[in-house]
């Protein structure tokens, strides 16, 4: 089975050989061991991944050597990117929509996606679907990236494209990878899914990167790329020169640290034989975004 996304979906062509070699330890890595450190603390024997892409999560989950895995993507290429690296041998993939997924009810013990989610067209469809595919009592964990605002380098490329270029849609980050991040908006939408239990924290990491680096990781590695060379008079090359000059006006020439901001989540299949835990006090309010998925903590 093939499948390919297309515009904002579709990570093809020289994208995924891009973004894993550049984007991947820029932004990816520091969310997917927090990420993958939720998933393993539990005692899933069967974890599906979806929106896996070239598998920063999914060698951070087969890493604990505990689980079976599956990890999909509505991508092909992004699936080959991934199996070609080491670390994942054990691991199942395959090509799947997340919001029409090839799997028998009641299947997996937890299903997890890292920065998938705000790519589905119905995300309430979505949601369903992963309980649909999770036993009774089952976990869902993910994360999607905050407000463009909190993601300097993301910022600074979209600014400076769409400064000069200020007719021309180049506003992919603003529209996708950080288009979803209001937590009100995503427990409901969980919760009209069928999710109980919902939990979830912004937390804060930083990308080690040089301008260079990132104009080409955000512009050449991400569907960016198709905007700009299907919807732009300024071509690729132009482009990323742009985003350069921009990132080393903010942020020099050598390498240096930005700040970025994520919103982890969790949430669980109801189970009729369990009680109500923790997780339920952030449905009254009480709690709100500040227990941590990670810690377990509570703070204020
Ligand atoms: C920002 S990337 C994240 C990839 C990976 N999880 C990571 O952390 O590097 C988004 C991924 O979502 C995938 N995607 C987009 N729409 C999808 C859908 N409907 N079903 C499954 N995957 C999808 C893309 O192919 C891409 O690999």
């Amino acid at each position: 089975m093939t499948a390919t996304g297309s515009g904002d979906t579709s990570f093809t062509g020289s994208i995924p050989e891009i973004y894993d070699a550049l984007l991947v330890p820029m932004i990816f890595e520091e969310p997917a061991l927090l990420l993958a450190r939720t998933v393993t603390s539990t005692d899933a024997a069967d974890i599906l991944e979806t929106a896996a892409g070239t598998g920063v999560l999914t060698r951070a989950l087969a890493r604990s050597g505990r689980h079976h895995i599956v990890a999909t993507d509505l991508n092909e290429p992004m699936l080959t990117a991934a199996a070609a690296r080491p670390g994942s041998a054990q691991v199942r993939w395959q090509v799947a929509d997340a919001g029409q997924l090839p799997f028998p009810d009641r299947t997996f013990d937890v299903v997890t996606c890292q920065f998938g989610v705000m790519f589905l067209p119905d995300k309430v469809a979505g949601y369903a679907e992963a309980l649909r595919v999770l036993r009774p009592g089952g976990m869902f964990a993910f994360n999607v990236w905050d407000r463009l605002e909190n993601n300097a380098v993301t910022l600074v490329v979209t600014q400076a494209l769409c400064a000069t270029a200020p007719d021309e849609p180049l506003e992919f980050f603003d529209r996708k990878p950080h288009g979803y991040f209001d937590i009100d908006r995503i427990r409901s939408e969980l919760e009209a899914a069928g999710f109980e239990r919902i939990t979830g924290e912004y937390l804060d990491g930083t990308s080690r990167t040089t301008a260079e680096t990132a104009a080409i990781a955000l512009c050449q590695g991400t569907p960016l790329r198709g905007e700009i060379e299907r919807h732009s008079t300024l071509d690729l090359e132009c482009a990323t020169m742009i985003a350069t000059d921009a990132l080393r006006s903010r942020f020099g020439r050598e390498t240096f640290d930005a700040p970025t901001r994520w919103l982890q989540l969790t949430a669980y299949r109801p189970d009729p034989g369990t009680a109500p835990d923790r997780g339920d006090r952030y449905r009254s309010g009480e709690l709100g975004a500040r227990w941590n998925p990670i810690t377990g903590q509570e703070h204020r």
